[in-house]
């Protein structure tokens, strides 16, 4: 009987773990920030399943989208976005699994975030948009440990400085490119904002994160916040780079910085 018990519970983990594997999208991170909860039979919860029904379409043609639902202490807003290269049908699954993992992983929170590679939802029972969120955050590192981490160190700087600017003035708000370090290396960076943000905003967010993304001694990190994310890495980690993204390669060593870091 006891055995029965324990592969029953063997079973029941198994199952729990197994769409973790399946997912088709590198998962990031999540938080359910909100210290409130909700009861699943609640006008908050039909109003919450009301906005992923709408944000699965709204998102996917721009790639960015943001609405609420309800009043008062049932209404919810929602934000969903893509990353600005990913087509429409990518972009729709994306947003469907992060929907999808949010109701796994916070299934009575009123307000939660979460991050995929390629698309991140967030929801709340209070107005969030046009505000930087410097709250929530993840870091996710290259552990690959690299000679000359200072040379590295500084040219991240210039060029997540750079590319902030780049961004704030793409629609997409979202910029990549390539640099070469002084030791001949080169550095791959990508910088991308929530576009419910203005463009000055989202320069004082990227310049938040910038001091966040520590590069001592390592070969590749990415931090992100709720409205904005960096990321570097001395391998080409975004490929080939659509007309839409605003690419741009240079030496990046004439960038004057505000060298709060060290
Ligand atoms: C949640 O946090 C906010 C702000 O920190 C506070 O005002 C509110 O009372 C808290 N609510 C609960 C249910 O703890
Ligand atoms: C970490 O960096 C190394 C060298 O840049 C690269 O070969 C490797 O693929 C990276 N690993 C991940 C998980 O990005
Ligand atoms: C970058 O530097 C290298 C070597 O110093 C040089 O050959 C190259 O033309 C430079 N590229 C740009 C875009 O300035």
């Amino acid at each position: 009987m006891l055995r029965m018990k324990s592969t029953l519970l063997i079973l029941i983990l198994l199952s729990l773990c197994l769409p973790l594997q399946q997912s088709a999208y590198a998962i990031l991170a999540h938080r359910c920030f909100s210290n409130e909860t909700y009861n699943p039979s609640s006008i908050f919860a039909s109003n919450l399943q009301e906005l992923f029904n709408f944000h699965q379409i709204l998102v996917p043609p721009t790639g960015f989208g943001k609405g609420s639902i309800g009043h008062g202490e049932n209404q919810v807003f929602g934000l969903g976005q893509c990353r600005g290269d990913v087509p429409r049908t990518r972009c729709l699954n994306c947003i469907s699994e992060a929907m999808f993992w949010l109701r796994w992983s916070c299934p009575i929170s009123r307000g939660a975030i979460m991050w995929f590679d390629l698309c991140l939802f967030k929801y709340s029972n209070v107005n969030f948009y046009g505000q930087i969120d410097d709250t929530n955050n993840y870091i996710r590192r290259n552990a690959t440990s690299i000679s000359n981490p200072t040379v590295i160190f500084n040219q991240v700087n210039n060029l997540i400085f750079t590319l902030s600017f780049v961004a704030s003035a793409n629609p997409l708000f979202l910029a990549t490119a390539s640099a070469r370090t002084d030791d001949s290396r080169t550095l791959y960076g990508l910088v991308e904002c929530t576009r419910d943000l203005t463009p000055e905003d989202s320069i004082r967010c990227l310049n938040l994160v910038r001091v966040r993304l520590i590069p001592w001694g390592i070969a590749g990190a990415q931090f992100g916040y709720g409205s904005c994310y960096a990321r570097y890495e001395i391998y080409s980690f975004f490929g080939q780079a659509p007309a839409a993204i605003y690419n741009m390669v240079s030496n990046n060593t004439h960038v004057l910085i505000d060298n709060q870091v060290v």
